[in-house]
């Protein structure tokens, strides 16, 4: 059977952009449902100024309670800077993504970095935390909401130096959702053939309904690390146009009926989605989340 990781990015990617706060409390019932349905490794928060994302502002409380909670699930949180490593560290969290814009425009929107600023900070990350288990997340990979795909030739010059210094696990991320199968495809080659031992993670915007073909064309590829959200609930509040991801149950049920191994339970991970529709509305939902609308339909007797 072949094994699929999926990495559920939700309530980091997903809640950051929700506008009302997300009590605790119900943060911490969403990320106990993902547990039961089998998902093993969980984005739960990121380490960011709560002034740019007001939501994450429990990052720390989060972090500190998942940790005790559910010891045998692999958490991790995003962070833009040393800032983040630091207080990562400080919790006793073991794994960070580290993000960074291929575009240097979003880099300056998102994190206020040129791509030399991001570099240095990396720099310093690497030698102050030389245990830290650090994901490149690297943003707008497919393309830019202010420069289009005009980067992706610059890749591989640009992931070189943070492998140079010790990055082996490469997150490319559809910030946007503007790929497309064969970018996808060109795009993991021309890494892979460059970096044959980088282990490669794949994160997909739905913008138009190709997050289900973008990332199962990675996998084709032979990325074994996917990363998705409960319900496709996702956005990026510093790239203008970024929709849904990919929805986890979408991409469990078609992985599952394929007979890949997922260790997660279809069922369970409905009712996870079920209870996040309760608390985060319908109207958050700016990706693809069919399965939902029908549950919601049955639940109502229609
Ligand atoms: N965690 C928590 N707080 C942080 C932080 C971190 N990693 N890094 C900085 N801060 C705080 C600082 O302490 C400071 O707080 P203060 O105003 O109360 O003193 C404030 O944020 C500004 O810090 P500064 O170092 O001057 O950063 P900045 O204003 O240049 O902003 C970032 C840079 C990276 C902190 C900010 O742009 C950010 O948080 N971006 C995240 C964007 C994001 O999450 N995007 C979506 C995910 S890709
Ligand atoms: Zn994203």
């Amino acid at each position: 059977m072949k094994k699929i990781n999926i990495v559920e990015v939700g309530p980091r990617d997903g809640f950051q952009n929700i506008d009302e706060y997300i009590e605790l409390e119900d943060k911490l019932d969403i990320i106990e449902k993902l547990v039961l349905s089998g998902i093993k490794d969980i984005q739960h928060t990121s380490f960011v100024s709560p002034k740019a994302v007001p939501q994450m502002k429990d990052a720390k409380e989060l972090t500190e309670l998942s940790l005790e909670k559910f010891p045998n699930v692999n958490f991790s949180a995003l962070v833009p800077n040393y800032k983040g490593v630091e207080i990562a560290d400080s919790l006793g969290l073991k794994h960070v993504a580290y993000v960074v814009s291929l575009s240097e425009s979003h880099n300056k929107a998102n994190i206020n970095k040129t791509h030399e600023q991001s570099l240095e900070e990396f720099t310093r990350i690497k030698n102050d935390f030389p245990d830290m288990n650090i994901t490149l997340d690297l943003s707008t990979t497919f393309g830019c909401p202010f420069e289009g795909k005009k980067n992706t030739d610059k890749i591989l010059n640009f992931i070189k130096p943070y492998i140079d210094l010790g990055i082996k696990d490469l997150n490319l991320c559809d910030t946007i959702g503007v790929a497309n199968p064969e970018e996808i495809k060109n795009i993991i080659n021309m890494v892979k053939n460059e970096h044959p031992s980088i282990e490669l993670q794949i994160h997909i915007h739905d913008t138009r309904n190709m997050g289900v073909v973008n990332t199962y064309t990675a996998i084709l590829e032979g990325v074994s690390k996917i990363q998705s959200t409960l319900g496709g609930l996702g956005g990026c509040p510093f790239a203008p146009g970024a929709s849904g991801n990919l929805s986890t149950e979408d991409m469990v049920y078609m992985l599952n009926d394929m007979n890949y191994d997922t260790g997660i339970d279809f069922d369970v991970l409905k009712e996870a989605a079920l209870k996040q529709l309760k608390l985060i509305p319908q109207g958050n939902y700016s990706g693809h989340h069919q399965f939902i609308k029908t549950k919601q339909n049955d639940n109502q007797g229609s």
